[in-house]
């Protein structure tokens, strides 16, 4: 760590003192507070990850800065306070709730503020930028407080949102989630030092499906082993679990989660009216191809036999057309097998 670092890292340190601080202990933050316990959020967790809240004002964090000798060119580069074209500064982060962001080593190297009042062309969460202390195509949020659960649980369960993992942590604390970016090799990584197993829980609308469906092929392509956890159309884990309670996000959620094949079936077979033929053979067509890829004759059989009773179409002809499908498999080359001449009679083979 560098000396400039060094000081970003206390600039930010002080402001997250502050946010608490104003969050939790002032009639100031007290909008705020009311708020995130409505949403769900106890003061324990409040504690624990240290959410906070910006004033309104323009100059109470650049001011508080500048007044214990910061350099606020550094400041800014950290993402704390902006220029104006005079020179002078002011702050990034105004009438929001505020949520550290930590890096795996646990320093807090950022914030993502939280809008409580909804306001034309704001956005809901705005975030750090940039800088060499906080990269979001490497930072995963609550990481280095999660490390020990996903060893001992041996698996991580991966959010869409930051709000999910705080809202699960009483009862699923191997969480850990994206900054609003999509999962990167850096973020696999990370995790694979780890557990090689990861839940995938990611919001219960399209969007989330379809992310999840993406993380899972990028995971599994990794080498590691992937479940997909399912929730109620429209519902997000921090929704579920105001509605239904931790115990039974963990119990009926995460610990229901489906194989990645199970999870590609659904996913492949949801939107598809399969009371037309049309729909049918979309499903089927989609479907086969993922099935030939497995690896174990038992699964196959599992999935054709599914496959079989959504659609109506019979197991044998489904299996005929499996075998059109010839898997391909990545860093393998083709060995060509030597051609022996098939036996006059093939009856017994059937
Ligand atoms: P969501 O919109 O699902 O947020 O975005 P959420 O976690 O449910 O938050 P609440 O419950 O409304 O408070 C998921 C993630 O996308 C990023 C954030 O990292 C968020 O956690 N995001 C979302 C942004 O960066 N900016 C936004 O304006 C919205
Ligand atoms: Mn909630
Ligand atoms: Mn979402
Ligand atoms: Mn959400
Ligand atoms: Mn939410």
């Amino acid at each position: 760590v560098n000396s400039n670092e060094k000081n970003q890292l206390e600039g930010i340190s002080l402001l997250e003192k502050l946010f608490h601080h104003l969050l939790m202990n002032t009639e100031e933050g007290h909008e705020a507070l009311e708020y995130l316990l409505d949403r769900g959020f106890n003061e324990s967790q409040l504690n624990q990850y240290k959410v906070g809240w910006a004033l309104p004002g323009w100059e109470t964090a650049s001011k508080l800065l500048e007044k214990k000798g910061f350099d606020l060119s550094l400041m800014e580069e950290a993402g704390l306070v902006i220029k104006r074209d005079d020179g002078t500064y002011f702050d990034r982060f105004r009438n929001r709730v505020m949520f550290p962001i930590e890096d795996a080593k646990g320093r807090t190297v950022g914030f993502s503020g939280r809008i409580i009042t909804p306001e034309k062309n704001e956005p809901k969460y705005l975030n750090s930028p940039e800088s060499p202390l906080f990269q979001k195509n490497s930072l995963l949020f609550n990481f280095h407080k999660a490390r020990g659960s996903i060893r001992k649980e041996k698996f991580a369960v991966l959010f869409e949102g930051f709000a999910d993992v705080i809202a699960a942590s009483e009862t699923v604390s191997n969480g850990v989630a994206t900054m609003g970016t999509s999962l990167t090799k850096q973020h696999i990584q990370q995790i694979k030092r780890l557990t090689d197993t990861v839940v995938i829980c990611y919001d219960g609308d399209n969007a989330g499906t379809e992310a999840a469906f993406k993380a899972a092929g990028d995971l599994s392509a990794n080498g590691m082993t992937v479940k997909v956890a399912r929730l109620p159309s429209g519902l997000d884990p921090d929704d579920y679990i105001q509605k239904f309670g931790g115990i039974k996000f963990r119990e009926e959620v995460i610990q229901h989660a489906l194989s990645l094949m199970a999870f590609k079936m659904w996913y492949l077979r949801s939107g598809k009216n399969l009371q037309t033929e049309d729909g049918r053979l979309a499903y089927i067509n989609a479907a086969l191809p993922e099935i030939s890829g497995l690896g174990s004759a038992v699964e196959k059989e599992l999935y054709v036999k599914q496959l079989s009773d959504d659609t109506g179409v019979s197991f044998s002809s489904l299996e005929e057309q499996l075998k059109t499908y010839m898997p391909v498999k990545e860093n393998n080359p083709v060995i060509e097998e030597p051609v022996i001449p098939l036996p006059k009679k093939t009856s017994i083979l059937k």
